[in-house]
């Protein structure tokens, strides 16, 4: 837990600008904040399936509350004009024993620019360190940008289920 709780990385955007991936503190509620706010509906959307404006307290909670043992959380940091900016987030929570569920969210500016895949890679490991065996999500079908990346790391249909969803799973070696 104490691993994942302090965990920081230096990557790099595809057009070479560093992006350093850490673990989300408690102090970060103001840069989450910045950062919802500097995504678009459309996003939004995507990662929570409802329109959002905004958050509850209570849901602000549930986001920032992080253990790094059933809920882990990092987020992608960049320079901007010297200025510590968070552009993108990824999290996964554990749902039952050994199985977890795992979302994205990357500001507009910065989509496109490889911090899904980064922060994939990172949570991927994370999980298998801590003895994880399977990673599962639910993309929206029109998300094709999600639904590749996912599909890049090997993740599989899981089930037909309801139409509007598609879920997935990755075992995790
Ligand atoms: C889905 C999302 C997290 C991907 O993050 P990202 O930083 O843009 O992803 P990457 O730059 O690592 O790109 C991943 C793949 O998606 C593709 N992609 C990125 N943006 C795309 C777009 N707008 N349309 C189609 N494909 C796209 C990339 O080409 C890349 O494939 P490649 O590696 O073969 O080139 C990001 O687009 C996002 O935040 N979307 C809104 C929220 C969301 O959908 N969350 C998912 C909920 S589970």
């Amino acid at each position: 837990m104490a691993e994942a709780a302090d965990y920081s990385a230096l990557e790099h955007l595809r057009d070479g600008r560093p992006v350093k991936i850490r673990a989300l503190r408690p102090d970060d509620r103001a840069d989450m904040l910045a950062a919802v706010g500097r995504t678009s509906m459309h996003s939004l959307q995507r990662r929570f399936f409802v329109p959002k404006k905004g958050f509850s307290e209570r849901e602000l909670a549930f986001f920032m509350d992080i253990d790094f043992e059933t809920h882990v959380a990092l987020v992608a940091q960049i320079d901007e004009d010297g200025q510590p900016a968070i552009v993108g987030g990824g999290r996964y929570i554990v749902v039952q024993p050994g199985q977890a569920e795992i979302a994205f969210i990357v500001v507009d500016d910065y989509q496109g620019q490889g911090i899904g895949t980064i922060l994939m890679r990172h949570l991927a490991a994370l999980a298998r360190d801590a003895g994880l065996k399977e990673l599962i999500a639910e993309v929206l079908p029109e998300n094709t940008a999600m639904l590749k990346l996912f599909k890049k790391f090997g993740f599989k249909t899981a089930s037909k289920g309801s139409p509007q969803v598609i879920h997935l799973a990755l075992q995790l070696p």
